[in-house]
């Protein structure tokens, strides 16, 4: 495989990283294919041949108001994206994946936890659920009612049970990579895998987090690497897991509600080929932007797997602050 380098002339290399934090990476691979189509899903799909792709992963439109979107009521919604759904079950091939993010719908306070609607309607159509992925974030919304929702979950779904699943591209290092068998056949020997542990169903990224087993992506908000304008965007580490784990090098990768593009970037950057669809041209233009920018070498993303900075007990955040010192705090043993 030819991968070709960014060529930057070394003062441009220079002042790129200097405005960046994040490592850059320098290869794309010219012969990755990918489309940003500024389209209705239903009718885009229309278009698609059956079996295309091996993995479909979104984040849908949540019927929650946002800008993007008109609310209905969850019927007409569900409604509409069964019908989106049949056409996606149609282009995914035997040995392909679908991953289904999704959150809450809330109404008068209520909340109808989106995946539970969402499965009966794969189910219909035949597919097999793998993992109901808790995807755990450490910010968010305070609630005042209710306790503040911290999850949101991936339903990942197979077509068949001959499918694509590259555990050892997504191992994480082992708690205890010493310990050994101490019975039978193999007593003595190392009881773990030498590449690291499954990262299990929970996924959650902080240094300490690893040996908790938790995978934790960092939610993309204002201050993360990756923030557009877009309100709901996916972190594209989030999405590389799945393109890692459940295609291989050269597979074509769907998202049918792409939004700023963050799943195309996950596959393209891995060297699978991209479908996005999108039915705002404004957001279309970002993730064109954003895909130049990879391309380029200046797009600005957290690395697959980086820790998340959680503050030491002397960093400022970390303190009580003065005014509460007197307060009788539960908690605080006062
Ligand atoms: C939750 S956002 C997805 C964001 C995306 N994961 C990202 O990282 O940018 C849902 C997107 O679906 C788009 N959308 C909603 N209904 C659509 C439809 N019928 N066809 C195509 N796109 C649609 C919205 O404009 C919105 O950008």
């Amino acid at each position: 495989m030819i991968l070709k380098p960014v060529v930057f002339k070394f003062n441009q290399m220079k002042k790129v990283r200097a405005k960046v934090k994040e490592p850059l990476f320098e290869f794309v691979n010219p012969k990755t294919e990918y489309v940003v189509q500024n389209a209705d899903a239903l009718e885009a799909l229309d278009e698609i041949e059956d079996d295309k792709f091996d993995l479909i992963i979104t984040s849908p439109p949540y019927n929650v108001g946002k800008a993007y979107e008109t609310k209905t009521s969850i019927e007409k919604y569900l409604q509409t994206q069964e019908e989106i759904i049949e056409q996606l079950v149609r282009v995914l091939s035997t040995k392909g994946s679908l991953c289904w993010q999704v959150g809450n719908y809330v109404k008068n306070g209520e909340i109808f936890p989106l995946d539970i609607f969402y499965y009966q309607i794969f189910k219909k159509f035949g597919l097999r659920l793998r993992n109901r992925i808790i995807w755990h974030f450490g910010h968010g919304l305070h609630a005042s009612k209710r306790f503040s929702g911290r999850y949101e979950t991936i339903l990942w779904f197979t077509k068949s049970d001959k499918y694509i699943f590259n555990l050892d591209d997504i191992r994480i290092p082992s708690k205890y990579p010493g310990k050994r068998h101490f019975k039978g056949p193999n007593k003595g020997k190392p009881s773990g895998n030498p590449l690291g542990k499954n990262p299990s169903d929970m996924w959650e990224v902080i240094r300490t987090d690893w040996e908790n087993e938790l995978w934790d992506i960092p939610n993309v908000k204002a201050n993360h690497p990756e923030k557009t304008q877009h309100q709901c965007q996916f972190p594209i580490e989030l999405v590389e897991r799945c393109v890692l784990a459940l295609t291989n090098k050269g597979s074509w990768v769907l998202d049918p509600f792409s939004g700023v593009g963050s799943a195309i970037i996950a596959a393209i950057k891995n060297e699978r080929n991209a479908v996005g669809i999108e039915k705002e041209k404004e957001y279309c233009a970002m993730a064109k932007k954003r895909i130049d920018d990879l391309k380029e070498g200046r797009l600005r993303m957290r690395p697959i797997g980086k820790p998340i900075h959680t503050p030491s007990q002397n960093d400022k955040v970390a303190q009580i602050p003065k005014e509460w010192e007197q307060l009788p705090l539960i908690g605080r043993g006062k």
